[in-house]
């Protein structure tokens, strides 16, 4: 069924992006949409213009056959239902309980861990762990990048508490929150949904020694630990009343929502940790109950899969004008890659064409001075999204916004139209696609709903291609050797043993 609905995509004419603007006086309003959040008196929105995508009404009408032959309805109906959507790990995918829109008991025990984790929180903020002004937040993958861009996004105007969020190995990482923190009024948050992963606690182990040496007496007294796996926070060595836990059904790079958004709340204070939950619900209920192209993350995978299936895209580029949202391309790149990077279909057997492509960007205007000149002239056609704020972030002359924004808004013009040129060198073949999502300010709310967005707009591709997007059986040969070689005993490859020796870890 959905084969031949394939061939038939494959079958259709691809206008040009200008031969579809001139043909459609409406496009604009088809494609561009205003989502909006709050209420009449607090509204904000964010608007998603993928006019100046390849999709046009033929391509959208087979793109919603498609999900129609993938049972979009059903498989969406599952997800909030908590029904298992993650075979092969047995599991629910229950990231939207956590904001609020899901199964009811669910629902309920997110809502009682969040107010756990509130109390925790205010009351830490009022002296209960003594004076905390520093918090070094070890975690890795969805235990870190979340954390380390809402931080980033939101708490730049002065945060409650100097958060320095710790995920690499190298000592060098954690060596220079060392120096940025006074460890007399520090504390640690171990955050690991399994509670194993060993940069985490190695990292966690060298905070404790550092505690230690620095005559702080109690150092566990400092620990929180944000886990879906309690048990082994407590033989760690984690008071129990510190434990912030999480539903098992709340995969790492999705659970940003939950605990181990501690660092966020301990930064931004509650209110705007809860706004930004509430943006991401509006999203869930928007994504939950609006069917075809209206659907925004779902229009947004049918141009996707356009551009990878269609037509050859292998990768995909996301460039944030807007510095507070510099690490939204690293936090993108697992949420997309982690989740579509596969080879099987949910019932194991391989899949028929190219799933996720390569997630890639950077923050504009910096990258147009290192990538575009591939973008606009190199042989790969690669669709790019601008994300962008109608209000700025600072305090400094407003012209400084005007040229960010100008420059945003120049290049997927650009991409578009191209230019003619006799000199070949100087010709820009246009007809290049680009999606923008402009929104009125970067808040808690618009944040919440940005990221909730691209979750849904992540699942929504894997429907449409079958796959399963919450597990990631990927990481872990990688992981094994690794062990095996810390291990000793076990002889490998003339390359990686010659490597092992020049290193003395053999
Ligand atoms: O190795 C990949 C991964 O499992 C990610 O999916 C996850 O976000 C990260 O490691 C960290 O895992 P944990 O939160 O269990 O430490």
């Amino acid at each position: 069924m959905s084969e031949a609905v394939w061939n038939k995509l494959k079958d259709l004419e691809k206008p040009s992006l200008a031969q579809l603007f001139a043909a459609d006086p409406d496009r604009l309003d088809t494609y561009a949409t205003a989502f909006e959040l709050g209420d009449e008196e607090n509204s904000c929105a964010i608007r998603f213009d993928w006019s100046k995508t390849h999709l046009d009404a033929a391509h959208v009408a087979a793109f919603e056959e498609l999900a129609a032959a993938m049972d979009f309805t059903g498989r969406r109906a599952a997800l909030f239902a908590g029904d298992i959507v993650n075979p092969t790990e047995g599991r629910a995918a229950e990231h939207t309980a956590q904001r609020g829109v899901g199964k009811e008991e669910s629902v309920a025990l997110a809502h009682e861990n969040h107010h756990r984790m509130a109390a925790i929180v205010e009351a830490i903020h009022r002296g209960a762990m003594g004076d905390v002004k520093h918090l070094i937040h070890v975690g890795i993958g969805g235990s870190a990048l979340g954390p380390a861009l809402a931080i980033d996004a939101l708490a730049r105007e002065g945060a409650m508490v100097d958060v320095h969020v710790v995920s690499n190995i190298d000592g060098c990482a954690l060596e220079q929150a060392f120096a940025a923190c006074d460890p007399a009024t520090t504390m640690l948050a171990v955050a690991s949904k399994t509670f194993t992963t060993i940069e985490t606690m190695t990292n966690a182990e060298s905070v404790i020694g550092w505690l230690r040496e620095n005559e702080v007496d109690d150092p566990f007294g400092r620990v929180v630990a944000l886990t879906a796996s309690p048990e082994k926070a407590m033989e760690w060595g984690v008071d129990e009343t510190r434990i912030l836990p999480f539903s098992e059904s709340v995969g790492g790079r999705y659970s940003l929502w939950s605990s181990i958004g501690f660092p966020v709340a301990m930064a931004l204070g509650w209110p705007d940790f809860a706004e930004f939950l509430a943006g991401a619900a509006a999203m869930d209920e928007h994504f939950r109950d609006t069917d075809g192209m209206a659907n925004l993350p779902l229009r947004a995978a049918f141009a996707d899969q356009y551009y990878t299936r269609l037509r050859g895209c292998q990768t995909r580029a996301v460039f944030a004008y807007d510095e507070r949202l510099a690490m939204l391309p690293d936090y993108l790149q697992q949420l997309e890659m982690e989740s579509n990077g596969k080879r099987v279909k949910v019932d194991g057997s391989p899949v028929d064409g190219p799933t996720a492509p390569i997630t890639w960007g950077g923050v504009g205007t910096d990258a147009q001075h290192a990538v575009f000149q591939l973008l606009h002239q190199g042989t790969n056609l690669v669709p790019v999204d601008f994300i962008a704020s109608i209000a700025q972030g600072h305090d400094l002359d407003p012209v400084h916004h005007r040229i960010l924004l100008s420059n945003c808004f120049a290049q997927g013009a650009a991409l578009m139209a191209g230019k003619d040129s006799d000199d070949p060198a100087r010709a820009y073949p246009g007809d290049r696609p680009s999606a923008t999502i402009l929104l009125d300010e970067v808040s808690p709310a618009t944040f919440g709903a940005l990221i909730a967005f691209h979750e849904h707009r992540t699942f929504a591709n894997a429907v449409l291609m079958g796959i399963n997007p919450f597990d990631q059986f990927g990481v872990e040969l990688g992981k094994e050797i690794a062990r095996q070689i810390e291990k000793g005993g076990t002889q490998f490859d003339p390359s990686t043993e010659a490597l092992l020796q020049l290193a003395g870890i053999a």
